[in-house]
């Protein structure tokens, strides 16, 4: 059966002591709850990844890195390695954010190698893709997906998907305060795992988890996670808020 995750992407905020407190007491609240075996993961910035990790240890909530190189080391100024991830307890780790793509260059190509590195070094790897307001209303989304699904990842063996987890973010629903439609979001959902299965077959294509991201606030996240292909949630705004990602978190 697969997993219901709720991962909150912290982005660039947070100094150290704002991670803490927020470690802490999102560790709390998942202490006190009873969850249905939902999946909490937190994901700090790189230089905050050793101090939540401790303040999570022993607990129910993982931590996850933004970003990772896929070099083990060597000359690759302000890079950091899988390796040197797993050395302060991380090993789950967010590739292909919409934000990366955008901002920093990051291809599918390129992300296929990170991918590639992450699993290697047996890590968790919580893959993001989705498209543009463009494409959407071009009605080429689901073109523009699969693409981005097949290019970073269709090189893999089945057996690689117990360690992936799928994130669909449509770029406009992102930090918009503008969600996709649970509708769209469970269309989208059912495509992409119809786009495994056709690849990997159901058995793999059941197994995988799917996230939804772009705007889920407390207000909409029950709705969006009762669809039948939607596993749980990406959070970023809402995730700075340990009120506010508790409550997404239990709206399974
Ligand atoms: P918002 O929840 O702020 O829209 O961000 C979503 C996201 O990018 C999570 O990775």
């Amino acid at each position: 059966m697969r997993k219901n995750i709720v991962a909150g992407n912290w982005k660039m905020n947070n100094d150290l002591s704002a991670s803490k407190k927020l470690a802490k007491q999102v560790v709390k609240k998942v202490k006190k709850a009873k969850l249905k075996g939902t999946k909490v993961i937190i994901a700090p910035t790189f230089v905050n990844l050793e101090s939540v990790a401790k303040a999570t240890k022993k607990s129910k909530v993982s931590v996850a890195a933004q970003n990772m190189h896929f070099e083990e080391s060597g000359a690759f100024t302000g890079e950091v390695s899988a390796k040197m991830l797993k050395s302060v307890g991380v090993k789950t780790v967010i590739l292909g954010h919409s934000e990366r793509r955008e901002y920093f260059g990051e291809t599918d190509e390129l992300l296929a190698k990170k991918v590639d590195a992450a699993l290697a070094n047996k890590m968790k790897v919580i893959f993001c893709f989705g498209e543009v307001l463009a494409d959407r209303k071009s009605n080429k989304h689901e073109k523009v997906v699969e693409s981005q699904i097949k290019n970073a990842l269709f090189h893999l063996e089945a057996s690689a998907f117990q360690n992936i987890v799928l994130a669909y973010e449509p770029v406009w629903a992102i930090g918009t305060g503008e969600t996709a439609s649970p509708e769209q979001a469970q269309d989208m959902h059912a495509f992409i795992r119809k786009t495994l299965s056709d690849k990997y077959g159901n058995d793999v294509a059941d197994e995988v988890s799917i996230l939804y991201g772009g705007s889920v606030k407390p207000a909409n996240a029950e709705e969006i996670f009762s669809k039948p292909d939607v596993d749980g949630g990406l959070i970023g705004g809402a995730a700075l808020n340990a009120d506010d990602f508790f409550a997404i978190v239990n709206a399974f």
